[in-house]
């Protein structure tokens, strides 16, 4: 069933482990039309990546494994999940210069559809690079509390006939943070909101210490472990992966009701995990106060005003160690915000 606005998420079940599992299904843009526009951008030059290289992981696809070892994959008959779209957010994703039909104005422009497809097919690539990268660094983090709070890559394979790719991930059952906060009045009581929040935390820690950046932290991307009533932070189609300890981006991407002023000036490259804080930030805000702590309906360029100036107000019921701790996080500059280490000491946390 369709429950994404650019991508089919199916549930389905592995047929060796009986193991729930969703699939995040993108067509590709291979159709024989679309060669010319699309060069490079076959579903071989995804499954033979560096990633998978010097990797052993049974979880890796490779073209060897295809014969006897392709994990099998079928829809459970019963089972359906239903999740709501999200219409009334204001998204902002800026297409990379490869997307962009005219770089090559000698050819004959692609229709919008196969735009779409193809920034939908680089989006699924790179959830795929950063799940990968976690995958592969995920052993030289020594706290591994975080990746708990990740949603798993478990395998992505490919459907050569149906001109498919499919993204196999570990199955989430409760649903987004958005919906879980839209269907309480008022917001979350500060108690919920603060142990989804130290998850998330943890969660972002774990990833930024693997190297991978998200760009994309909002209440629609961290789906909500019904059984364990844990959050898993999924989405990774924005990341960024940091080379090097010191490395910066310069890619514009993100929802601006969460992201950092310093993404939106595009003055200089700015820090990923700086700016995956001040998502948190605004997350947290979110969580409690029901509403986002920059929101302007209809104007996108005072929303921008909005967020470069910092500009927000605190409800009346927000406690004052909770103030304190968003204070610290909403802070327009990056190196002087708060960093995740200290937000896990802050009092608001004990
Ligand atoms: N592993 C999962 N388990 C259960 N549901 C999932 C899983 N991954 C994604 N979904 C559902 O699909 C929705 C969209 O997924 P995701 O955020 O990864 O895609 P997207 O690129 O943001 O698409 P869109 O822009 O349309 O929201 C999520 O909000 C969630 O409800
Ligand atoms: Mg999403």
């Amino acid at each position: 069933m369709i429950i994404s606005n650019n991508f089919r998420v199916k549930l389905a079940k592995h047929k060796a482990t009986e193991e729930l599992v969703a699939i995040k299904i993108i067509a590709v843009p291979v159709d024989e039309d679309d060669d010319d526009e699309f060069e490079g951008v076959e579903v071989v030059d995804l499954v033979g990546d560096d990633y998978d290289d010097d990797d052993d992981d049974d979880d890796d696809y490779s073209d060897e494994d295809e014969s006897n070892n392709q994990i099998q994959y079928e829809e459970p008959a019963a089972l359906t999940i239903t999740v709501e779209e999200n219409t009334s957010r204001t998204e902002f994703k800026e297409k990379s210069k490869t997307s962009q039909p005219q770089q090559e104005p000698q050819k004959k422009e692609p229709n919008r559809n196969q735009v779409l497809k193809k920034m939908h097919f680089e989006v699924v690539q790179q959830e795929i690079m950063g799940l990968k990268h976690i995958s592969k660094m995920k052993q030289t983090v020594k706290d591994q509390e975080g990746a708990k709070y990740i949603v798993k890559f478990i395998d992505v394979v490919e459907d050569a006939a149906k001109q498919k790719l499919n993204v196999v991930l570990e199955y989430i059952s409760g649903g987004d943070l958005f919906t879980v906060i839209e269907s309480e009045d008022f917001g979350l009581s500060e108690k919920r909101a603060r142990h989804y929040f130290r998850q998330m935390v943890k969660g972002v820690e774990f990833m930024h210490n693997c190297n991978v950046c998200h760009r994309d932290l909002k209440p629609e991307n961290i789906l909500v472990d019904e059984e364990t009533d844990c959050v898993k932070i999924g989405d990774f189609g924005h990341c960024g992966i940091l080379k090097r300890d010191d490395s910066k981006f310069t890619t514009v991407c993100g929802t601006f009701n969460y992201v950092a002023p310093e993404v939106l000036a595009q003055e200089a490259p700015y820090d990923g995990r700086k700016a995956d804080i001040w998502s948190l930030g605004c997350i947290l805000f979110t969580m409690i106060a029901g509403i986002y702590p920059f929101d302007i309906e209809d104007d996108v360029q005072a929303l921008v005003q909005q967020v470069m100036d910092v500009k927000y107000e605190f409800p009346p019921f927000f406690a004052p160690k909770l103030k304190d701790l968003i204070k610290q996080i909403l802070v327009r500059d990056p190196d002087s915000r708060i960093t995740l280490e200290q937000i896990q000491n802050h009092p608001w946390m004990k």
